[in-house]
């Protein structure tokens, strides 16, 4: 079905815990998939690839109906939040299922449209990972990525454990193969595999409310502290733990400050299959 995966494998830099599965749950396709809406109708298959906690593949569903959409994620454990929004919303043309984008479980030309929201600048080789895509889709089908790019990040008050810290969050994405530089290149990826008409665009994502703040500082502080990130760390010496504690510290103070700010470019760009 697909082409044989280099076994040298990245490893997912995020967290599967509670205060990120809630901040991702609060995502929503108005806003994450504002680029992609366009491109989408009635009737159209769509699957959402790293769909996560499944919140905007919920939103996708309900435009797409009554074709089918499915949403995959390589972590089972993601996907009981969009299941219970799928039910209380009552949109029945959606299913979850473990996946994963370097060997989608769907035949060749079978699908209209893919998404994958944050995912891509995660992968170690991103150009299969599109290829799988491309292979999947139907002549004529849409994809639609985003992905941060830490080129901007506009975080405001810093200070030098503050700096320190988004550094090492980028450094462990590329110590895990990803790339948080990713977003500016997705027209090339996009046209390096045959996607025709790219359109790119970007957005942010921000925190300008107290509340939003305070949340975005809990975020990282404990994104910080997720084990699998302190042990990318430790074992290539950039932090100590205590270091790691004080920058934990330093990201719930900096979100109880009244002046603070945050906002990081999202890129996001379209593409078609000739
Ligand atoms: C930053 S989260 C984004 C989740 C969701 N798209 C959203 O924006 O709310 C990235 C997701 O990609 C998933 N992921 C990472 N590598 C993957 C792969 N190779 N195939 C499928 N999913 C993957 C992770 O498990 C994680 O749930």
């Amino acid at each position: 079905m697909t082409q044989k995966i280099d076994s040298e494998r990245e490893k997912y830099s995020g967290a599967y815990g509670t205060i990120t599965l809630h901040s991702f749950s609060e995502r929503k396709a108005s806003k994450e998939a504002d680029f992609f809406l366009p491109y989408l109708s009635s009737n159209m298959t769509l699957l959402d690839c790293g769909c996560g906690p499944g919140t905007i593949t919920v939103d996708l569903a309900k435009i797409v109906a009554p074709a089918s959409v499915i949403g995959i994620d390589i972590e089972d454990s993601q996907f009981e939040i969009g299941r219970n929004k799928a039910q209380q919303e009552h949109v029945n043309n959606i299913n979850f299922q473990v996946g994963n984008i370097y060997e989608l479980p769907f035949p060749d030309n079978s699908l209209d449209a893919v998404f994958a929201h944050a995912v891509i600048y995660h992968l170690k080789h991103p150009d299969q990972a599109l290829k799988e895509v491309y292979r999947v889709l139907k002549s004529g089908g849409i994809i639609g990525i985003r992905d941060a790019d830490h080129d901007h990040i506009i975080f405001t008050p810093s200070s030098p454990i503050l700096e320190k810290a988004w550094n090492l969050l980028g450094q462990v994405v590329t110590i895990n193969g990803g790339d948080p530089f990713f977003g500016k290149y997705q027209r090339k990826y996009l046209q390096k595999v045959g996607f025709i008409n790219v359109k790119a665009s970007a957005s942010f994502d921000y925190a300008g409310t107290t509340e939003k703040i305070k949340q975005n500082g809990e975020f990282w502080a404990d994104l910080i502290l997720q084990k699998q990130v302190t042990a990318v760390i430790l074992n290539h010496g950039l932090a100590t733990p205590q270091e790691l504690e004080t920058m934990s510290q330093a990201f719930i103070e900096w979100g109880s400050h009244p002046d603070a700010f945050f906002a990081r470019a999202r890129c996001e760009a379209v593409g078609k299959k000739p």
